[in-house]
Parts: C-alpha cells; sequence; structure tokens
C-alpha cells in the first residue's frame, strides 16, 4: 500500500470539500500527468474533428447550411486552443503536445477516424457525435482542475449550436423524399455505435475512471454517461422517424432505462490503435497543416521578438 503523504491528504480533502486546484497549487504528479494526458487528448480531438466536417464545406448544399458548418469547424478550432492553452498551465509546452500527436504517439477521439460519406453525415455528426462530447462535457465545466473547467464553460455554449444544426439537418432529410430519408438512415447506421465508443471503454475495462472520479476529473463514470447519451438520443430519433441500428435497443421499465446491444470493442480498440478507416488520412492531413503553417508561426514569432526588442529599448531610455 503506498505511503500517503500529508500533502497528498490535504490535496484530497481539498478535492472532497469540491475545492478547484489551481496551477500554481500543489498536486500530485499523477494528477497533474493524467489531466496532460486527458486535456491534450482532448484538445487534438477538437483539431483533428474539424477534417471530417472541413470536406463538405464546399459542397454543402446552400448558403446557410455553408456558414453555419464553417462557423462550426471554426469553433472547434478555438475548443482546440483553449485547451492547449489549458494543458500548458500544467507546465507541457504546446510544441510538444502538436508533436506527440503528429508523431502518432498521443490519442485523439476514435469518432474522427470515419469517413464522411454523404451531406447527412454533417448531420449525424453534429446531432450525435456533438451530442455525445455534451453529454461528456457538461460535467468537465464542474472537474477539479480550474483551467479546464473554465475552458470547457464556453465550449459546451458552443457545442448546444453544433448539437441543434446537425439535428436541424438531420430533420429536414427526414422530412424530405425518399432518397434524402435514406441517407439520413444510412448516416445513423454508420455513426451511431462509434458515438457511442466515443464515451470510452466499460467502466470495468477503464483504467482511468477509479482515479479520475476520486479526483473529481471525472464527474460520472464512461458508463453512466454513455447510458444517459442513448436514453436522451433515441426520443430525437422516434421523432426524426429514423430507426437506431440496434435490434437490442429496448426501453426497460424497471429501470427507467433503454437497454441497449454489445458494443464492438474490438472495433473500439483496433480504431484507438490507429487501424481505423481514416487514421492515416487525418495525421497526413494534421502533419501537411502543421507544415504548411509554420510561415504563421515564425512570422508571429519574429514579431514577438521585434516587440520585445522595442520595449526594452524604450526601457532603457526611459532608465
Ligand atoms: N478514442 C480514443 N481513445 C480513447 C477513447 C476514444 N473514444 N476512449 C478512451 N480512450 C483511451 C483513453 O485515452 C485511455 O488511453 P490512455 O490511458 O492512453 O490515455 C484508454 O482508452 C482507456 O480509457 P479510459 O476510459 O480509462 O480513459 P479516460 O478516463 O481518459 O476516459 C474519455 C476517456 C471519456 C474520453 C476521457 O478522456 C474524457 O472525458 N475526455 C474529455 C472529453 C474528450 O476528449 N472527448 C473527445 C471528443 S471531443 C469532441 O467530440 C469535440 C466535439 O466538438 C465534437
Amino acid at each position: 500500500m503506498e505511503k500517503v503523504t500529508v500533502l497528498e491528504e490535504q490535496f484530497q480533502a481539498r478535492i472532497d470539500a469540491d475545492e478547484r486546484i489551481e496551477p500554481k497549487d500543489w498536486m500530485p504528479e499523477k494528477y497533474r500527468k493524467t489531466l496532460i494526458r486527458q486535456i491534450s487528448q482532448h484538445a487534438h480531438s477538437e483539431i483533428v474533428g474539424m477534417l471530417p466536417e472541413g470536406n463538405w464545406v464546399t459542397r454543402a448544399p446552400n448558403l446557410r447550411r455553408k456558414v453555419a458548418l464553417l462557423a462550426k469547424v471554426q469553433d472547434e478550432a478555438g475548443h482546440g486552443l483553449y485547451l492547449y492553452s489549458a494543458c500548458e498551465t500544467l507546465g507541457i509546452d504546446r510544441e510538444e503536445l502538436l508533436d506527440q500527436l503528429h508523431s502518432g504517439k498521443a490519442k485523439y477521439s476514435s469518432i474522427f477516424n470515419y469517413p464522411t460519406l454523404s451531406w447527412a453525415d454533417m448531420g449525424a455528426i453534429g446531432w450525435l457525435v456533438d451530442g455525445a462530447a455534451i453529454m461528456n462535457q457538461v460535467p468537465l465545466c464542474r472537474t477539479s482542475y480550474g483551467p479546464y473547467a473554465r475552458a470547457m464553460v464556453r465550449v459546451c455554449k458552443e457545442e448546444s449550436f453544433h448539437q441543434r444544426q446537425g439535428y436541424e439537418i438531420m430533420l429536414t432529410l427526414s422530412r424530405g423524399n425518399e432518397a434524402q430519408k435514406e441517407m439520413a438512415q444510412d448516416a445513423l447506421n454508420r455513426w451511431w455505435w462509434p458515438s457511442l465508443m466515443m464515451f470510452g471503454p466499460a467502466d470495468d475495462e477503464s483504467p482511468n475512471t477509479a482515479q479520475s472520479m476520486a479526483w473529481r476529473i471525472k464527474r460520472f463514470t464512461n458508463d453512466e454517461l454513455r447510458q444517459r447519451f442513448v436514453d436522451a438520443t433515441v426520443p430525437q430519433a422516434e421523432f426524426l422517424g429514423l430507426t437506431i441500428p440496434d435490434p437490442d435497443l429496448k426501453w426497460n421499465e424497471e429501470t427507467g432505462q433503454y437497454d441497449f446491444g454489445a458494443i464492438d470493442w474490438n472495433e473500439f480498440w483496433n480504431v484507438v490503435k490507429g487501424n481505423g478507416p481514416c487514421n492515416r488520412e487525418r495525421l497526413r492531413a494534421r502533419r501537411k497543416a502543421h507544415d504548411e503553417g509554420a510561415w504563421v508561426r515564425d512570422a508571429a514569432m519574429a514579431y514577438a521578438e521585434k516587440r520585445r526588442q522595442r520595449t526594452e529599448a524604450a526601457r532603457e531610455e526611459v532608465a
């Protein structure tokens, strides 16, 4: 049994009292490390998550849909920036985080390794993927680490618009002609199970959940949030007149929740390990964007250096 130090006892007492931990506070090294792990993966997910939708901006059916999709993709970039900034407060450098992503060492959400095959996928992603993200991110507004919680407040406000615009696309298609209805159903068929996988492995398979719950990084477990998502989303699919692709899905009067079928965890771990349909394409796109953006970073650094020199010269003049 590891010896608990006085500092660790005091830290846990702060967590149990629902106090916020701030960057300058003492924290166990493992607490800091698991936050860097989770927040960096969250940030990477936001940035990689721009790619599947970016693929449809030029093919949106009208200007209104194009503007909404453009706004959503730009929001995701901003979410990534908030989260990288929150992660940097833990003493890690952004360049290092990006190297971890580009080298394939870092994880990002499995969901973004699936292809977007039709316009209906923009609806399914907004409705299901951002819907699942909201289910997972609202509790994170109360996570014990201050900068992460504050970043989540802004992110969640924007996510609700993302989910609504996606659901509106699905509603328009499901009230359209036969071909449009089929397109919406096909997108639901392809995005339903990967959306359930977003919540992570089952609780009894999760190496991080118990500790993250004890440190109030997580407020609910993976399975609890997954269940909430299913219970909230099934009625929405019924309203659309679409069928959830799970023959075992059925309302359980006793629990007041939906029972649902088994998740294909082989598929999940296969995608997490880098063998999903689009993993290589996503990393290639991110590396290319990073390389092509080098001139912007160089210009910003050169400007910052010039400003520093000017400020220093002005100080010397006054002194
Ligand atoms: N994709 C990829 N890896 C996943 C995963 C997924 N969907 N779910 C779990 N994993 C990984 C974990 O990172 C962990 O690996 P690691 O120890 O090497 O980091 C391993 O599988 C075991 O999973 P755990 O459940 O033990 O890990 P966590 O306690 O970290 O829980 C999580 C996983 C629920 C995703 C948690 O990290 C979390 O809540 N993260 C913050 C939210 C987030 O990152 N969401 C991703 C989507 S962001 C998004 O959707 C943007 C929106 O705008 C569309």
